[in-house]
């Protein structure tokens, strides 16, 4: 595996094989010998990644598992890792679930990455209740030296903080701005950078693209690096739809990050195929429109995707792919946020119990044409 240090640029390989994938019994087995994962091709390019469950990570979807460790080589904890599954209670930590992340990662020789030290959701319920700022301080700190140092060397690189910032750029007024400052999100890159010297430390967000919030975000790494504050990357969190972001707000997520000399990666990706006609801002995930439940209007393929549906999807992943190359220099990572359809976090959300259709694998554990555009990408 190549990792990309810095703004090196690697030669694009040209690899001329087609990817078969024998699916025997709708048991995805990929065809180790004579073809590549997606990963092997774009190996050069970027670290391609996958959001992975906890049913993924104890085992329980051998199926899954054997995608994540065939197609892909970061890994990226759906939920483990949050706060509230990690440190429930004040110093009572659960690392279960988190060792055998990582395990599985160190097992598979892969890029492991670990979400998300500070983040105002997911957040334990005491650190909401937690009156007295130096407490919360504590606390905090106590949260990154403990869990940061316990993966020293082995969790590469860290969503230091998630969703700091406003749409229009201005720091959102979350619990760690309330309780520990306008200077906090410097404070946490410090602390994390002193309990991992040798981790990547990233800022992660969704909707880049809006120019305002993006230029907050980049507002904020130019504070951090005219300190000598350590930060490697933006995270682009990149929950799409099938005509937006345009291609072109994507390119300049991608120019502006770079021109600030981190890497951009993209963290979270997943398109949806399902009708938003409320006007629904990014992926702010306590967002819930529960009185859409049930509507049909909303859910209008439980029955599977029409085929011109998922030629449009295909098309929407082989368009941003295309770009990605492109501009391969400057991104580090492209993880998608999950592995099959069935058990995307977009089926219910933001309104429960739909079908969605926003991953590269179905809900057969089946390569998608999405995944055929990708793969053949390379080396045409
Ligand atoms: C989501 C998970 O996928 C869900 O399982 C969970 O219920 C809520 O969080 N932005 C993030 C991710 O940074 O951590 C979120 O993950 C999706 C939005």
């Amino acid at each position: 595996m190549i990792k990309k240090i810095g703004r090196f640029t690697f030669t694009v390989i040209t690899v001329a094989t087609v990817s078969i994938l024998s699916c025997a019994n709708g048991l995805y087995k990929s065809n180790t010998d004579t073809t590549d994962s997606l990963s092997d091709k774009y190996k050069d390019l970027f670290h391609l990644g996958a959001a992975i469950n906890e049913d993924i990570i104890m085992g329980r979807d051998s199926q899954s598992k054997n995608i994540v460790t065939s197609e892909f080589n970061s890994i990226t904890p759906e939920n483990s890792l949050k706060w509230m599954y990690l440190q429930p209670f004040p110093n009572k930590f659960n690392f279960g679930a988190a060792d055998k992340y990582v395990e599985l990662g160190k097992k598979n020789n892969m890029h492991i990455v670990g979400h998300a030290l500070v983040w105002h959701n997911q957040l334990a319920d005491f650190m909401k209740t937690t009156v007295s700022p130096d407490e919360f301080t504590n606390h905090v700190e106590n949260h990154i030296n403990t869990v940061v140092s316990r993966y020293k060397g082995e969790i590469h690189a860290w969503d230091v903080v998630n969703e700091a910032f406003n749409e229009d750029g201005s720091l959102r007024p979350s619990v760690f701005k309330k309780q520990m400052g306008d200077n906090y999100i410097e404070d946490v890159f410090k602390l994390a950078e002193t309990a991992d010297p040798d981790a990547d430390l990233i800022y992660n967000d969704y909707n880049l693209y809006k120019p305002a919030k993006l230029a907050g975000v980049l507002k904020m790494v130019k504070r951090l690096q005219a300190n000598g504050t350590k930060i490697n990357a933006i995270g682009a969190q990149a929950h799409w739809r099938l005509n937006s972001p345009s291609l072109d707000e994507i390119e300049q997520i991608i120019l502006h990050i770079s021109e600030l000399g981190v890497e951009v990666m993209f963290t979270e990706l997943d398109i949806t195929v399902l009708p938003n006609p409320w006007e629904l801002v990014g992926a702010e995930v306590t967002q819930n429109f529960s009185k859409f439940e049930g509507d049909p209007k909303m859910d209008p393929y439980p029955k599977g995707l029409p085929k011109s549906v998922e030629k449009q999807l295909a098309k929407r992943y082989e368009d941003i792919f295309k770009l990605f190359v492109k501009h391969q220099d400057k991104i580090s990572r492209v993880t998608f946020w999950g592995v099959m359809d069935k058990h995307s976090w977009l089926n219910d959300w933001p309104i429960n119990g739909r079908t969605n259709y926003p991953l590269l694998f179905d809900r057969n554990y089946q390569p998608k044409k999405a995944y055929n555009k990708l793969i053949n990408l390379i080396g045409n």
